[in-house]
């Protein structure tokens, strides 16, 4: 027989046995394991009905510093100074009160709104407020007092030996997603734990074809090593022909390759056919990206650049781009896909644990593709995984918010949400775009050599005709937010640049 009829015949019959082997073990064709992928049942709408809500501000890049003396420009709020004092902080009787921590002298902390603090002094400490936005915050020394922090916001305090603290009272949400992420709790030097139901087989392959590469690997580095010293040219040994073939040792190198390959290949068919095809019954989330932020709706039409999810539920996202190519990718759900302008991608996953988790864009998109999703504090969109019960909670509270923040909070919110803070700055400098701070009433030059006075229409076209009158000397890479801003988040907008004086 001819060699290469006999290999052929070797690899067919065992890739045969071993498919067969591989199928019984592992159960039915994976053909009819799942339903196939259905397309979304409704396409993305462009205006949501329900009203869109977000986090309220959160603190100013300059509350986290607390060395600012008393004064009017400690931090909290000053964005919003023409509005009248929000009631912030209230007392409450201890008795029938549970704080949610207690503090026994001027330290940092972190409360969710509308819980209490109770204030444990010794003797020899007080507090006293910081500034007028911290007002309400002072418990004389030795006494104990129970204080409900109503509103967002960082309050600063001090005491009488100039110790100093800040509290920072933010939604429950918010807490959440400005915490330490939980991807480095466990896991290992490749990955991190996954916390996907589905994600056990796709490690398991991964860590299979990892160790045959590496086993593979050494084994044949150290036959070559082992065979170029010994069978060296030296002197007093001649060169002896080669065996033509050895049936056994061909027979064998054939085999266990077939028979290894055959089984790789059905696991990883099988998991990726999982991997692929989401559950008809799962939460649906729709994702737009664009260069740089992520916007997720929810069923509700709560909008948020955080991916909130329940845990032990299937989670589907409907995916597209404004733009350009991102990629969905967040590591703990071992899930990775491409996000395509003008089409729909889905990705989905199964939680297992509650948390807060890393998610990125893993497609090179642009300048501040590392940024994507960058929020005003430095902090990346995260993906959050709520206890039973506190993704439905969450899209409650986030609904009622939206609706009872004033204009230029509104407009702060949005800032970040919408991830106007990618390429525009409200110091001063300049990013991709032009910086908001300190030009509304002022005449801006214009590409074409006229100037254009920046007021609220100027702003409103710039949003929805991006291009129509651009600047010199940035680059004309705006999307447009037409059908992704309602008027009253546009008056937002437009009140918060107003007030950067
Ligand atoms: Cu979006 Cu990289």
């Amino acid at each position: 027989m001819k060699p290469i009829i006999r290999y052929t015949g070797t690899i067919a019959v065992t890739a045969m046995v071993a498919w067969a082997v591989a199928a019984y073990l592992f159960g039915a064709s994976p053909a009819d394991a799942q339903p196939a992928p259905q397309p979304p049942s409704q396409p993305q709408a462009t205006e949501q009905p329900s009203p869109k809500a977000d986090s309220p501000s959160s603190p100013p890049a300059s509350a986290s510093n607390p060395g600012a003396e008393a004064g009017s420009d400690a931090g909290a709020g000053s964005a919003a100074s023409s509005e009248p004092p929000k009631p912030s902080i209230v007392e409450v009787a201890c008795d029938n009160a549970t704080p949610a921590t207690t503090f026994t002298g001027p330290v940092d902390g972190e409360v969710a709104t509308d819980s209490v603090v109770k204030f444990a002094l010794p003797p020899s400490v007080d507090i006293i407020p910081d500034s007028q936005t911290s007002a309400g915050l002072e418990v004389k020394a030795g006494r104990t007092k129970c204080l409900k922090f109503t509103s967002d916001g960082v309050f600063l305090f001090h005491s009488s030996t100039k110790q100093r603290g800040a509290i920072t009272a933010r939604q429950w949400y918010d807490i959440l997603v400005n915490k330490q992420v939980d991807d480095l709790k466990g896991g290992n030097f490749w990955m991190p734990k996954a916390v996907n139901l589905t994600a056990d087989d796709s490690d398991l392959m991964y860590y299979a074809v990892l160790g045959l590469s590496l086993f593979f690997f050494v084994a044949i580095a150290a036959a070559v090593v082992f065979l170029v010293v010994k069978y060296r040219h030296r002197p007093g040994h001649k060169p002896e022909p080669s065996p033509a073939h050895n049936d056994a040792l061909e027979i064998t190198w054939t085999v266990i390759p077939t028979i290894i390959c055959v089984f790789l290949f059905y696991y990883g068919w099988t998991t990726y056919v999982r991997v692929v095809t989401p559950p008809t019954k799962a939460v649906e989330i729709n994702v737009l990206a664009w260069r740089w932020n992520w916007q997720f709706t929810h069923s509700n039409g709560v909008q948020d650049s955080d991916l909130h999810v329940p845990v032990n539920t299937p989670v589907r996202l409907v995916m597209t781009s404004k733009d350009v190519l991102h990629s969905f990718y967040a590591p703990v759900m071992r899930v990775k896909q491409d996000i395509v302008p003008r089409r729909y991608t889905y990705a989905w996953f199964f939680p297992t644990k509650p948390g807060t988790y890393r998610l990125t864009c893993a497609e090179y998109c642009g300048t501040n593709h590392s940024q994507m999703g960058i929020t005003n504090d430095g902090r990346r969109a995260v993906l959050v995984v709520h206890e039973p019960g506190g993704y439905e909670r969450y899209l409650a509270d986030k609904a009622a918010q939206s609706t009872k923040l004033p204009p230029v909070d509104l407009g702060k919110m949005l800032y970040e949400k919408k991830g106007c803070n990618a390429c525009h700055t409200t110091d001063g400098s300049a990013r991709v775009g032009p910086t908001w701070k300190a030009t509304f009433g002022t005449m801006v030059p214009l590409t074409d050599g006229t100037q254009v006075k920046m007021d609220e229409s100027y702003i409103r076209e710039s949003m929805i005709y991006p291009q129509a009158k651009s600047r010199p000397g940035f680059p004309p890479s705006m999307p447009s937010f037409e059908g992704q801003l309602k008027e009253n988040e546009i008056l937002g907008i437009i009140a918060y640049i107003k007030s950067l004086k």
